[in-house]
């Protein structure tokens, strides 16, 4: 049998709880008030009795990149490649009869069915309505039978009635275009309330590939799925709740925004499609999900940080085929998990460096600025990447300047134009230069642990010395006795310097 439990949202929170994730709030909270409590929350936060109902609701769920790769059983550093490593590893899905999906204990239809029962609650002051934010979304490539995932989010426009976003190129955007096309309406449905492995796949999944597979992929376990009520579109059997219906066949018609976008800014109103509910079926104790996207916490957002996966998944393909020692690739979240990237690497050849920044640029179309480092920078530490720009960056040799790239036109600083530009810097220490002492980075004495018991002058004499060197030559942890050494040497002017500062015996240290 199917495990139907193991990649239940609510057994995910459970374990963000007791790892001190996840708040949990019993007292009532009015749905106004719930995106207050969300905003720049670095922790989880579970919502015991959300609206008049006192309906579950967690958010902030994917709000850090631990708790990402908690869901993948790693850390931040290990996330990338874990999600490298099991995306190689595709696992088809398993089919289970309603009976054994717990997404459907409850089956709601007609007007029972009904989007105004559900805790959603106004996420920005100027959003054009409350929306589902958590929802992914599951329709059917027609040719190959193969279904598509994405994440995409739901305005509400009624009881049965919801305006979606489908204006960026998608597959979801070539499906429904199709079915336009053919004047046909698209049956659909999304998930509300799934563990992050599904969000991590649904932005990941970019091949014309069976999407259940990657979901699959991403969790390490083949995904339970289940024929819809009312439609034929499966969906995971495991999901909190499901949301059943169609995409109209009237196409881009119907005003949807604004909406706190995941640039941090608001976007305008679009002219997008709507969707019709026909179902909703959940868990007899389903939780609601929403999720975090705009505003000035970008970092702390589930949508920065879900961008992040997918911008690094794109970044690191680009960069294995393009350089021969790519190590790390970071996009920060502050900068919505896209627009910087930073990759560090070790530079075989001269120009690598040009080379990583030139296949980030073309790995996707968010990526805007790229910063390239050696191996000693841990592309996480600000402090580190802050350092090196400082330090091994010269802007008129080491910056790449270029326009007319496709971008991401919610950009606010395009200011309407439908191409943008793209910088990169090199902030890697010239090539081959990494030996010489103006590169060296200082560090604390370390001296060796066999002590020794030359004088400076039998030291010298062998050959010439560093003062770390003639202390340890000398077995000395204080140096002031090697000071006092060096003292008669220059008095007796048989000292010299040579030119990396060693010292040498003038005369071979005759007198
Ligand atoms: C939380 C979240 C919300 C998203 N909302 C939307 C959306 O409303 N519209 C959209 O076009 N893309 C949205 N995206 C991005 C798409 O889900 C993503 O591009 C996905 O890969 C599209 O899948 P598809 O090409 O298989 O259809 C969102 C991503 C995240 C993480």
């Amino acid at each position: 049998m199917a495990d139907t439990e193991k990649f239940r949202l609510r057994r995910f929170v459970e374990r963000l709880v007791q790892m001190g994730e996840c708040e949990v709030r019993e007292q009532p909270i009015d749905l106004v008030d719930v995106a207050g409590v969300l905003d720049g929350n670095p922790r989880a936060t579970h919502l015991r009795a959300a609206g008049p109902e006192r309906a579950e609701l967690v958010g902030n769920v994917m709000g850090s990149r631990r708790r990402l790769a908690i869901a993948l059983d790693t850390d931040e550093t290990g996330l990338l490649p874990t999600l490298a490593k099991r995306l190689s590893h595709p696992h088809k899905p398993v089919k289970v009869s309603a009976k054994d999906a717990p997404v459907q204990e409850v089956v709601l239809t007609g007007k029972d069915a009904d989007l105004c029962a559900l805790p959603i609650h106004l996420q920005h002051s100027e959003d054009g309505a409350p929306y589902i934010s958590a929802s992914l979304d599951f329709s059917v490539f027609p040719a190959t039978g193969y279904t598509n995932v994405g994440c995409r989010r739901m305005m509400l426009r009624g009881s049965h009635n919801a305006g979606i976003d489908l204006i960026a190129p998608s597959d979801l955007r070539v499906i429904y275009l199709d079915a336009v096309a053919r004047r046909e309406k698209l049956p659909i449905a999304f998930a509300v309330g799934s563990h992050p492995a599904d969000f991590m796949a649904a932005v990941s999944a970019t091949q014309p590939t069976d999407e259940f597979e990657v979901m699959g992929a991403v969790r390490g376990a083949s995904v339970p799925i289940v024929k819809c009520v009312s439609n034929d579109v499966h969906v995971p059997a495991d999901a909190e709740y499901v949301i059943e219906g169609f995409l109209d066949a009237n196409g881009h018609t119907e005003p949807e925004g604004p909406f706190g976008e995941y640039v941090g800014y608001y976007g305008v109103v679009k002219t997008n499609p709507v969707f019709h509910l026909t179902a909703i079926t959940r868990r007899k104790d389903a939780l609601f999900q929403t999720v975090t996207i705009g505003g000035r916490h970008l970092a702390r957002t589930d949508t920065a940080q879900v961008t992040t996966v997918k911008t690094e998944s794109a970044a690191w393909a680009a960069l294995v085929t393009s350089v021969r020692e790519p190590l790390a690739v970071y996009a920060t979240p502050s900068s919505g998990g896209m627009y910087n990237v930073r990759v560090s690497l070790r530079q075989r050849v001269p120009g690598e460096a040009r080379n990583a920044i030139a296949a980030v640029f073309g790995s996707m179309a968010e990526a805007k600025h790229v910063f390239v480092f050696d191996e000693d920078i841990d592309v996480f530490s600000d402090e580190q990447v802050d350092w090196a720009m400082a330090t091994r960056c010269q802007g008129d040799r080491d910056m790449i300047v270029a326009g007319g790239f496709r971008v991401v036109p919610l950009d606010p600083s395009l200011a309407g134009a439908r191409t943008g530009a793209k910088v990169g810097f090199d902030c890697t220490i010239p090539f081959g230069k990494r030996a010489a002492l103006e590169w060296g980075i200082p560090a604390p004495p370390v001296l060796p642990q066999r002590a020794r018991t030359k004088s400076v002058v039998d030291s010298l004499a062998e050959e010439p010395a560093s003062f770390l060197e003639l202390m340890a030559a000398a077995g000395s942890r204080d140096g002031r006795e090697i000071v006092r050494e060096l003292d008669a040497l220059y008095a007796t002017n048989r000292l010299a310097r040579n030119e990396s500062g060693r010292y040498v015996l003038k005369n071979g240290g005759a007198t």
